[in-house]
């Protein structure tokens, strides 16, 4: 079966828990396509060139901490240049079309890399809420972080990914909206699983 889950959405949405989610849930293989520029970015943190750091990319550049804020704003900074995009672009539509379904969660996912993919999600929620979620998350690792300070990284990180001019972060046409806002976790994930399941070929 060739069956794509595209989910997209702005910082600290809920992506990354609904596409692990839908994941197991259905047996499909999941990728946060965020850490792939996360990675990249950290790399530009070591001092390497933005393209060079791309084209060079490894699996050992996915491990280590790439949750943290300052690889976040390095990762959106590499993320608006062209090149950067293009050479990961390959790699994630194969991940994609590969046999026995993928879940791919990021910001240009329903819009270039799979725009056939059968299910798009836009996972989106209030940029409070969304800096609560991600100041939940990260506040234990590091005591300097303030939720003032998370805001700020999230509207403007969400103003660069918006606004670039190479694959911008916005809803495709036939994406299904959800905002979580006002959701559990429990809720969206539903919420996702239940449009998923219709979408599905009968087994
Ligand atoms: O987890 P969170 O939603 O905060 O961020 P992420 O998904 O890990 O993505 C980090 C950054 O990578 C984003 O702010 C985007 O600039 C960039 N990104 C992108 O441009 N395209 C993607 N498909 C995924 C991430």
């Amino acid at each position: 079966m060739i069956f794509t889950v595209a989910i997209d959405g702005p910082a600290a949405a809920g992506k990354g828990t609904i596409g692990r989610e839908i994941a197991a849930r259905f047996g499909m293989r999941h990728l946060d396509t965020g850490l792939l520029y996360r990675a990249v970015g950290a790399r530009t943190l070591r001092g390497e060139e933005a393209v060079a750091a791309a084209r060079g990319l490894e699996a050992a550049d996915l491990e280590g901490d790439l949750r943290r804020q300052d690889v976040a704003a390095a990762a959106s900074r590499v993320a608006a240049v062209p090149e950067v995009r293009a050479a990961l672009v390959d790699w994630q539509r194969g991940f994609a079309r590969a046999a026995g379904g993928a879940v791919l969660d990021g910001r240009d996912i329903g819009t270039v890399i799979c725009p056939e993919a059968e299910v798009k999600l836009y996972v989106t929620a209030s940029p409070e809420v969304r800096a609560e979620r991600r100041f939940a998350e990260l506040a234990a690792s590091d005591a300097t972080l303030t939720r003032e300070g998370v805001l700020e990284d999230v509207l403007a990180r969400d103003a660069r990914d918006m606004g670039r001019a190479e694959a911008p972060l916005v809803a495709a046409e036939d994406a299904v909206v959800l905002d979580t806002s006002t959701m559990s976790v429990e809720e969206a994930v539903g919420a996702a699983v239940a449009i998923v399941a219709s979408a599905l070929p009968a087994r």
